[in-house]
C-alpha cells in the first residue's frame, strides 16, 4: 500500500538524554528506531581505524557512502574520541548527503520510526508529523555524563567534561551546513529539571497529542 509509515523525528545537543528517550518511545509505538549519530561515528571510526586524515572531505564521503545500517553497534562507537571525530566530518556537506540518504531510506520503514540526532527535523525528515526538541542546561547535560561515567567506575574531571559539552555544542549549532537548532515546528522538551522517566511522560503526551492531530 501507499500509506506512509509515521516518523517522530527527535533532535538535541549532545548527552540531552535523546538516545534514552528515542529508544523508549521507539519500544513503546513499536517503530523502528535510528541513532543517527551513530552513523556519523562509524564514518568517523572508519577514517580513525585506517589511520586516514579527518580533514578529507572526498575520503570521508568514501567512508559515509559504505557506512551500513545494520552494523552499528552502540557499544564499539560510543568511545569518546570517535564523537569527537564524528562531530568533525559532520560539518563536511558530502559527508552529511551521503548519511542523509541513508537515514531517508531508513525513515520509510514500516509500521514507523523514530529518528534522533541534529538536524532529523530541520533536514532528514523536514515532514514529520512529530517533532520533539530535547534540551537541557549545558551544566545539566555535563552532570549527567559525569554520573555516568563515575557510575561505571571511571575516573571523570566534571570541568573537562562541562568543557567538551560546551565545544561540542559550538560545533553543532556553529557549522554552516544543518547546524543544530530546533525545527519551527518542534516540540521543546527542557529536561533540566526531569528524570528519565517524568521527560518520557513529557514526550509520550507530546506525541500522543500531535497524532491525535
Ligand atoms: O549524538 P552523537 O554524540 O552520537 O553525535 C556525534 C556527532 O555526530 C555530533 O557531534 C554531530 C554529528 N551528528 C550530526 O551532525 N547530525 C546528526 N543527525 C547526528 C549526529
Amino acid at each position: 500500500d501507499n500509506t506512509t509509515p509515521l516518523v517522530i523525528a527527535i533532535d538535541g545537543p549532545a548527552a540531552a538524554g535523546k538516545g534514552t528517550l528515542s529508544r523508549q518511545i521507539a519500544e513503546t509505538y513499536g517503530f523502528q528506531h535510528l541513532d543517527t549519530g551513530l552513523t556519523y561515528r562509524a564514518a568517523a571510526k572508519a577514517l580513525l581505524d585506517r589511520g586516514l586524515p579527518l580533514n578529507d572531505e572526498g575520503i570521508a564521503e568514501k567512508m559515509a557512502r559504505d557506512v551500513e545500517l545494520a552494523g552499528l553497534d552502540r557499544e564499539i562507537l560510543s568511545a569518546h574520541a570517535i564523537g569527537e571525530a564524528a562531530s568533525k566530518i559532520a560539518v563536511m556537506p558530502a559527508v552529511r548527503r551521503a548519511l542523509v540518504e541513508a537515514q531517508q531510506a531508513f525513515s520509510k520503514r514500516k509500521p514507523g520510526t523514530v529518528l534522533d540526532g541534529r538536524d532529523i527535523g530541520t533536514v532528514v525528515c523536514p515532514d514529520a508529523p512529530v517533532k520533539l526538541y530535547v534540551t537541557a542546561s549545558p551544566e545539566v547535560r555535563a552532570r549527567r555524563r559525569y554520573d555516568e561515567i563515575v557510575g561505571r567506575g571511571d575516573a571523570a574531571n566534571f570541568d573537562e567534561i562541562f568543557a567538551d559539552v560546551r565545544k561540542r555544542d559550538e560545533r553543532d549549532m556553529g557549522r554552516a551546513d544543518s547546524p543544530l537548532k530546533p525545527a519551527k515546528d518542534a516540540h521543546l522538551l527542557d529536561t533540566s529539571e526531569m528524570g528519565i522517566e517524568a521527560a518520557f511522560q513529557a514526550a509520550k503526551a507530546i506525541i500522543d497529542a500531535a497524532l491525535k492531530g
